[in-house]
């Protein structure tokens, strides 16, 4: 059994990836508590002697807003940090898979395909892109979008942000004139499975088959779990940003390379949602 080693294991994306895929890969977690990955000399330390066959870098600085505040250390974590493990990685030459995001693209000119040119806006984004261009051609970078889940305590997506919000009956403001791509984190996994047998030092874009407005999606959760759709009221993305800058405006990413696993649009990722979630 193939030995993945994993960072971001007990993240909102990595721990549904084990969850699904422990009995396909054996996983080796190295939580930041074990091994921080902004620390070179732990990082390598932790690394030398440790066997597997692939590693899998989810590990980031992951709040987009907060990331225009905290400038260096979102650089420390998404620029050295992979910089750090896939130094040590590769001088081993084992394969690398950097998972990333569609906010390297500026959301101006959409669509957004693998062979598209990043040009990210906010400060994640720029981290993000940074991270991809020190393993370019020489690791597999695995782009995903809008991820969400039936389930983490942890850490709630925008799906459950939604469904949270309209079960409390709270107001929920949504921009109409932005595009999102929602990805069933199930579809990743099963995806990834793919990607990992049949690594190569490729990019891939991992997202739902459908793009929406931010508003259709909301409309979407609201319908589905009979939720109150009049709670939620439009804005615009020039307000919004005004509030939460480094947001691509159309965010429509697809794949011209995924004709391995056909991952789900959102209302059929929400259905399967409910099913687990026994609703
Ligand atoms: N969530 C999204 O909307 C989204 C969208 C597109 C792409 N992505 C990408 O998908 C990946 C996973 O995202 P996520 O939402 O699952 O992440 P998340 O839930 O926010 O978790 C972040 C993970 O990174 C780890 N981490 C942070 N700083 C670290 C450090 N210095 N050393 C070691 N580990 C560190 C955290 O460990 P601790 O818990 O121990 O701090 C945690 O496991 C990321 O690469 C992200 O850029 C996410």
């Amino acid at each position: 059994m193939l030995k993945i080693a994993i960072t971001g294991g007990d993240g909102l994306v990595g721990s549904r990836i084990i969850e699904l895929l422990n009995n396909d890969f054996e996983f080796i977690t190295l939580p930041s508590s074990q091994m921080d990955i902004t620390n070179k000399n732990q990082v390598f330390s932790v690394l030398k002697d440790l066997k597997f066959d692939v590693f899998l870098h989810l590990a980031a600085y992951t709040n987009v807003a907060k990331a225009n505040e905290e400038k260096d250390l979102a650089y420390k974590i998404n620029v050295e940090g992979t910089k750090n493990v896939f130094d040590v990685v590769s001088s081993q030459k084992k394969k690398f898979i950097y998972i990333s995001t569609d906010f390297v693209f500026n959301g101006k000119n959409p669509p957004y395909f693998e062979d598209s040119s990043p040009s990210p806006v906010g400060v994640y984004g720029q981290t993000k892109y940074q991270g991809e261009e020190i393993i370019k051609n020489q690791a597999m970078i695995v782009r995903i979008s809008y991820p969400y889940r039936a389930s983490f305590e942890k850490k709630r997506d925008f799906f459950r942000t939604f469904k949270t919000f309209l079960e409390e009956k709270k107001p929920l403001k949504i921009i109409t004139n932005s595009l999102m791509t929602p990805t069933f984190i199930d579809d990743i996994a099963y995806g990834l499975k793919y990607l990992i047998n049949n690594f190569s030092n490729e990019i891939f874009h991992l997202v739902g088959s459908q793009s929406l407005s931010p508003y259709e999606t909301a409309l979407t959760v609201a319908r589905l779990f009979k939720l109150d759709e009049r709670l939620i009221s439009t804005t615009t993305y020039e307000e919004y940003i005004k509030i939460k800058p480094g947001l691509p405006q159309y965010s429509d990413i697809r794949s011209k390379k995924n004709n391995f696993y056909q991952m789900n649009d959102f209302e059929t990722g929400l259905k399967i949602v409910k099913k687990q979630l026994q609703i």
